[in-house]
């Protein structure tokens, strides 16, 4: 294995490998993930049987073009696995997520799935979650009040940081599937996630955050000298 997208498929090949006939299976987005959505349509068309619940509409899309049979959270809200990539990840499963704007919908089905293997290469691997900017999902009423209220939460939890709004690379804002704001936060250091995160989702404009505590079962991680597999004890 070489450069990160080796890494990626490897990374996404494992987790395509343990899903089961019958399962629901939640489809995570960004890179990483859409391997594994297409590894994994690999197998249903050597006959697996598993309906997919998607986090993203681009997942979405991948998914059918792929040929997995799709659903949603109303028709199946009770999910057997869900398998989702990473920004930032801890040892201990504490992960940020939000890269790719899709935070709200990840955290949706992740937290409806019994279990969530999070796949990533090596380079996601970090002792303390924050040089990647968190991503919060806002919306668009009040932005300027969310974000002075944001503030004051990192104030609150010894934290500080500048924030901006995400913006497309056309120069558009950029506009959640659920149609909403991402503000991404650069704090530089997390040293308590869990604390942030309760009190940011206390800001009545903030829908979500991109903190994922306690919710990622299972990790997946290649890297160059091969795959690492650990669940959270
Ligand atoms: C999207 C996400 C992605 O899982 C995260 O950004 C990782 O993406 P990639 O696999 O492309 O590195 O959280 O909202």
């Amino acid at each position: 294995m070489s450069n990160a997208i080796d890494l990626k498929q490897a990374a996404a090949a494992r987790a395509a490998e343990l899903v089961e006939d019958g399962m629901n299976v939640g489809l995570g987005s960004g890179s990483t993930a859409y391997k594994f959505v297409s590894l994994l349509a690999e197998r249903v068309r050597n006959g697996l049987k598993i309906v997919g619940v998607p986090t993203s509409e681009i997942t979405r899309q991948l998914a059918i073009k792929e040929g997995i049979t799709v659903s949603t959270l109303d028709e199946t809200p009770s999910l057997d696995m869900t398998v989702d990539g990473a920004d930032e990840m801890t040892r201990s499963l504490h992960l940020i997520k939000g890269g790719g704007g899709c935070l709200l919908w990840e955290k949706i089905v992740a937290v409806a799935s019994s279990r969530n293997v999070v796949i990533a290469d090596g380079s996601k691997l970090v002792e303390t979650l924050g040089r990647f900017p968190l991503p919060i999902e806002v919306n668009k009423f009040g932005l300027e009040a969310t974000r002075r209220a944001i503030i004051n939460t990192f104030t609150k939890c010894g934290l500080n940081g500048e924030i901006t709004v995400r913006q497309t690379e056309d120069g558009q804002v950029f506009v959640t599937d659920g149609g909403h704001l991402i503000l991404d936060a650069a704090l530089n250091s997390i040293p308590d996630p869990e604390k942030l995160s309760v009190q940011l989702n206390l800001v009545p404009g903030v829908v979500e955050n991109g903190l994922f505590v306690g919710i990622s079962t299972d990790a997946i991680i290649a890297t160059e000298t091969g795959l690492v597999e650990w669940s959270r004890v």
